[in-house]
């Protein structure tokens, strides 16, 4: 079985309630191919949850940029997994490299997110990226497998994840990684997944590129054999997030 196209948009810390009605409505209006064709997941801010959730058409989900990593309590400021089940919001991204860089996040912990995110029944767009300085030491593949065997040593069941790549040197930058660049670090997780997993979970997890994707960069970077779509961040706030869709077909 094909895997299918997943096209996330991460707006971050972006948006005001006019701006989302904007959105919103470029969303709601869009011409898309089917659902059968392409998974669309739109991730706004927590507090534009329920209102993106409950005015976006209904083939297009929602996912939380964040939750925390074991069942809430006294953890001021953290939403929990269960919360994001009891409101109906059915996905996460989990490990985004900001809150790896700003806030943090070890490989460990995010791991650890991951696995309990799962196992209240969410599903999980679970991010991995190597830095320009590590790119250029020439650690990609150590740094991003390393990354994902954190996540591979805590779950069993990679029915809910997708894996985004995203290149922390091509994330708001401008900076696209090229097909190519993509492409082999796209082919090397998959490798590693068929190794130290199994090769049916390798041939049947998506694995997204994000970092600087726009509508004049998506449709040759959709044609890589091991790209199974996008996690796009500036670019999902805009009109072209309807074309990046697009280049599922
Ligand atoms: O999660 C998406 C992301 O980090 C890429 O952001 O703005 O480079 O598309 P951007």
């Amino acid at each position: 079985m094909g895997r299918k196209f997943f096209v996330g948009g991460n707006w971050k810390c972006n948006g005001t309630t006019d701006q989302v009605d904007k959105i919103v409505k470029i969303l709601n209006e869009g011409q898309v191919p089917s659902p059968d064709v392409v998974e669309v997941v739109v991730s706004p801010p927590y507090v534009f949850l329920p209102v993106v959730k409950s005015q976006l058409r209904p083939e297009f989900q929602v996912a939380a940029q964040n939750c925390w990593v074991k069942k809430g309590g006294a953890f001021t400021g953290e939403i929990s997994a269960e919360m994001l089940v009891n409101l109906g919001v059915p996905s996460v991204i989990l490990g985004h490299s900001e809150r790896r860089s700003l806030l943090g996040e070890s490989s460990e912990f995010v791991g650890d997110k991951v696995a309990y995110a799962l196992a209240q029944g969410l599903k999980v767009i679970a991010c991995v990226g190597e830095t320009l300085e590590q790119r250029e030491s020439g650690s990609t593949m150590d740094v991003v497998s390393a990354q994902t065997k954190a996540i591979a040593e805590r779950i069993k069941d990679w029915t809910n994840v997708v894996i985004a790549y995203e290149p922390v040197w091509a994330i708001g930058t401008g900076k696209v990684a090229t097909p190519a660049q993509a492409q082999e670090v796209h082919a090397v997780l998959r490798d590693w997944l068929k190794t130290n997993v199994s090769p049916e979970v390798a041939e049947s997890t998506r694995i997204i590129y994000g970092g600087s994707v726009t509508a004049a960069n998506c449709k040759e970077l959709a044609g890589q054999p091991d790209l199974d779509g996008f996690l796009v961040g500036g670019a999902s706030l805009k009109l072209e997030f309807i074309d990046i869709i697009n280049s599922a077909t």
